[in-house]
């Protein structure tokens, strides 16, 4: 009698171990399968080093990031739109910019977006320094009416001066407060904001790193295809698709009312109608609403919207659960320097005064 419970209990027990070993075989396979695909996030040191910037650089930038003088109004930043503090978006369907107008497009993240193939939701601008001019200039945004408006308030600032001098050294001819050190610097500040994330860890092999839920949730990720556009770095932004790829037009499942006609704007090639840079998919479950036009708020119904018009399936909801549980371990660390507020330079009686016409 004793023996046999004993016995019992063995196999029970053989039977768990093999069975772990199974499941532990699984998980390698899929880490491999995984790392096939995706990479961890680089360093801001390693970014430095590839990108040759300075320090300094980055400190003006983040000074500048943060200041609404220049916008016109006085009142929008770059911080504006791309709260830091709420993972680099205003979570609006669209931004209020100058005069509270609102823009056309849902705002992306300002983080980790340095290393998308281009940058806009139509990939007009090639990199963060090219982009960084835009807004500024943008009459729905900051609204500035020139480069030189921009350089004329940054020299009525004495204190800008220091800082200027520190990241791109002292101007023996002219001055070096110009738009394109201001756009440069921006650049390198963004550059820095990387957000290491648990799939991160996972990624450089700590399997537990995740929880089993999600890692279900990155099996289905990979096998039913979201991975032919969600890949690498970013989990997303290295190319162009069409939105509505498979079912379409892609406003049946947005509601949208103004088809945006996305990269076929800048290109004017028939092909390109309503292509969108792919976003990344980092810290997706903080950056809502979801679409280039903000129209969807719950990311469970952004998964089964991709599911659908861009693979042409269906999905059970436990699948979708498990999709979204993974995107959950997308949520990195935004760089703590990046949450403490810069102090601004103090205006001159010189310095534009807020202009609102
Ligand atoms: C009024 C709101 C607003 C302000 C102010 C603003 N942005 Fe944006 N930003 C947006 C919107 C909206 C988009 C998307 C526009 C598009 O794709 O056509 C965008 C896109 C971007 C992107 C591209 C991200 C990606 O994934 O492609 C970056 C980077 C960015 N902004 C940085 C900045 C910087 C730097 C400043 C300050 C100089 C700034 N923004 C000011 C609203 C704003
Ligand atoms: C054929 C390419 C393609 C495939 C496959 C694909 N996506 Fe996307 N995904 C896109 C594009 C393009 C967008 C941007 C759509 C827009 O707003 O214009 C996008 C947007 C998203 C968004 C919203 C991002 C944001 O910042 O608003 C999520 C979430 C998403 N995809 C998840 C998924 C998931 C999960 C899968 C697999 C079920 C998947 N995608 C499959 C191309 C794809």
């Amino acid at each position: 009698m004793k023996t046999k419970k004993l016995k019992t209990v063995v196999s029970v027990m053989a039977l768990a171990v093999s069975f772990s070993a199974f499941a532990a075989n699984d998980d390698r396979a899929l880490l491999k399968e995984a790392q096939d695909v995706f990479q961890p996030l680089p360093t801001a040191k390693q970014m430095q080093q590839k990108h040759g910037f300075t320090d300094a650089q980055v400190k003006l930038g983040k000074t500048l990031f943060f200041d609404p003088r220049l916008s016109k109004g006085g009142t929008v930043s770059c911080n504006s739109c791309h709260n830091l503090a709420s993972y680099g978006v205003d979570n609006m369907s669209f931004s209020q910019g100058f005069k509270g107008q609102f823009g056309g497009r849902n705002a992306p993240s300002v983080l980790n977006s340095s290393l998308f193939v281009a940058q806009f939701w139509d990939g007009r601008a090639k990199d963060v320094e090219e982009q960084a001019g835009g807004p500024m200039l943008n009459p729905l945004e900051m609204a500035m009416p020139s480069e030189k408006a921009v350089e004329k308030v940054l020299r009525s600032i004495p204190d800008y001066q220091p800082l200027f001098d520190a990241a791109y050294g002292k101007s023996k001819t002219g001055t070096n407060v110009t738009f394109q050190n201001a756009t440069k610097a921006i650049g390198a500040f963004e550059r820095t904001l990387l957000t290491p994330s648990r799939f991160d860890r996972y990624l450089t092999g700590d399997i537990n790193a995740l929880t089993a839920p999600e890692r279900a949730g990155l099996k289905k990720f990979m096998e039913v295809g979201c991975i032919a556009c969600h890949y690498g770095v970013g989990l997303g932004g290295d190319s162009y698709q069409k939105f509505g790829l498979v079912k379409g037009p892609y406003w049946q499942f947005t509601g949208s009312k103004k088809p945006d006609e996305g990269r076929f704007e800048v290109t004017k090639n028939a092909d390109d109608q309503y292509v969108f840079r792919v976003p990344g998919l980092r810290n997706i479950a903080r950056t809502y609403p979801y679409f280039h036009d903000g129209s969807i708020w719950s990311l469970n119904q952004a998964v089964d919207i991709m599911v659908q018009a861009q693979l042409g399936q269906k999905l059970s909801d436990k699948d979708i659960n498990d999709i979204v549980a993974f995107l959950n371990s997308l949520t990195g660390q935004v760089p703590a320097q990046a949450l403490v507020m810069p102090q601004l330079p103090p205006s001159t009686l010189n310095t534009p005064r807020p202009d609102n016409d």
